[in-house]
């Protein structure tokens, strides 16, 4: 198994180009699965949960070419049954379930269990299915959804913790072929989602609302193929800034979306770093020490919770006292305790942590338990005072594209060993 050395203390600077977004990607990687056509989609990032998608969409029985980040699809005959060899590695493959009942009116896939940033249910996109005529039962370890006929309902897809962004992605998918006209209440309206409906409008599909938290769609009898690009990763995007607030003097990110940034800029703003957007370039000038600051995740639009890790790194050299409180996965604090390794002075009370910063943290070897948390070890190692080990990097595969070449092109000094 590999792990990653970084060498604490080379500055950042220059210009990074985005990748295409993952949870985007995901998504309508899936949703070519609604067609018997061809479809072309541009600007897939090359991870390892993408490639499990792509995976899964061949063994489903769709043609799969890919070069380099334009993947072309067509899914003439199609299975109705996802493996669960494949399955079982990436939470996301869940999404295939909207496409194959809209489809084919049934599809099996295996349930998907907890993971290490908590409990993930899916009992929202079986309401959502509910609603649209489908029944479901759960037998061996795999959910079963079918219908006879699909018909468009109405289904609120806000739970506790709030929305869903991949049960708003399934049941628009499905309701693009049912009968009538479907409303999603309480949808999500992450950048993501609005992705996706692009796309299956595209396809033919009559979605509306895409973005807001009323989506409306009305059924069609079939799609037909589409292109489209993929919009940029809004979490890489942030990702890299966070990077260059840690070690940077001056980054500028290129192909990305501001407006899908909102929050994240306006924290690390007020945290003191200096900001210039344009239409698609960000430039962020570092000036050191951040100042402390308040953050609670929030679905689209507040801050992300894919962020909150990357945030954590910053905020432990920031000068005062720091909180952020996680409402969209509670528990998601499996970081805590490695930057504590790293000499991070952090409580944790319910799910809130207090950080309060130090003057620079030391390099220790840490563990990563999810993507995030991989990402955020790799910037607290940055500015570290030595060599940071990072073990179990296979995370880091999944959803960030080439991140160490793209950290060293800029002046860091990242290096993979094989163990
Ligand atoms: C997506 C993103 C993930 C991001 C998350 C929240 C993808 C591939 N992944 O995950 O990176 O962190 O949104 O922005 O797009 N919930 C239920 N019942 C359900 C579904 C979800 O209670 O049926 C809860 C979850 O446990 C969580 C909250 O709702 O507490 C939000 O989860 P959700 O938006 O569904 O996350 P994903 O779509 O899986």
């Amino acid at each position: 198994m590999d792990k990653m050395l970084v060498h604490g203390g080379h500055r950042l600077s220059g210009t990074v180009r985005v990748s295409g977004s993952k949870n985007s990607a995901l998504p309508i990687l899936a949703a070519t699965l609604l067609t018997r056509e061809p479809c072309v989609i541009h600007h897939v990032p090359d991870l390892s949960d993408i490639h499990y998608m792509l995976q899964i969409l061949s063994h489903l029985g769709a043609q799969v070419e890919r070069a380099s980040g334009t993947v072309r699809i067509q899914a003439d005959h199609i299975l109705t049954t996802a493996p669960y060899d494949i399955v079982r590695k990436m939470r996301a493959s869940v999404c295939v379930l909207g496409p194959l009942l809209g489809r084919e009116k049934e599809a099996t896939v295996s349930l998907p269990g907890g993971c290490v940033i908590g409990d993930r249910p899916i009992d929202l996109h079986l309401k959502g299915f509910e609603a649209l005529n489908a029944a479901h039962r759960v037998e061996q370890g795999n959910v079963k959804v079918f219908a006879g006929r699909l018909i468009g309902g109405t289904a609120n897809l806000r739970g506790k913790l709030g929305p869903t962004v991949l049960g708003t992605d399934n049941v628009m998918m499905a309701a693009c072929l049912a009968e009538g006209t479907t409303i999603i209440e309480g949808a999500a309206a992450e950048p993501e989602v609005v992705d996706l409906a692009n796309f299956l409008n595209k396809m033919g599909a009559k979605i509306e609302g895409a973005g807001t938290e009323r989506i409306i769609i009305e059924g069609v009898r079939q799609l037909h193929g589409a292109e489209h690009a993929v919009i940029p990763d809004r979490i890489e995007a942030g990702t890299f800034l966070v990077a260059a607030a840690i070690a940077g003097s001056e980054v500028t990110l290129r192909r990305c979306a501001p407006e899908h940034l909102g929050c994240v800029l306006d924290q690390l703003t007020t945290a003191g770093f200096h900001i210039e957007s344009a239409a698609d370039r960000i430039t962020l000038r570092s000036n050191g020490t951040p100042s402390p600051l308040h953050i609670t995740t929030e679905p689209y639009p507040g801050f992300p919770t894919d962020m909150q890790a990357q945030m954590c790194a910053l905020l432990s050299r920031a000068n005062g006292t720091s909180t952020i409180a996680e409402t969209v996965f509670p528990q998601r604090f499996m970081h805590v305790s490695e930057l504590k390794r790293m000499g991070a002075e952090i409580e944790l009370e319910g799910s809130t942590v207090l950080i309060h910063g130090v003057s620079r943290l030391s390099a220790a070897p840490v563990m990563a338990s999810d993507l995030r948390a991989s990402a955020a070890l790799r910037l607290a190692g940055l500015d570290a005072d030595g060599i940071t080990e990072v073990n179990r990097v296979y995370h880091i595969d999944r959803g960030y594209e080439s991140i160490d070449e793209k950290l060293n092109a800029l002046g860091a000094q990242i290096e993979r060993v094989k163990v």
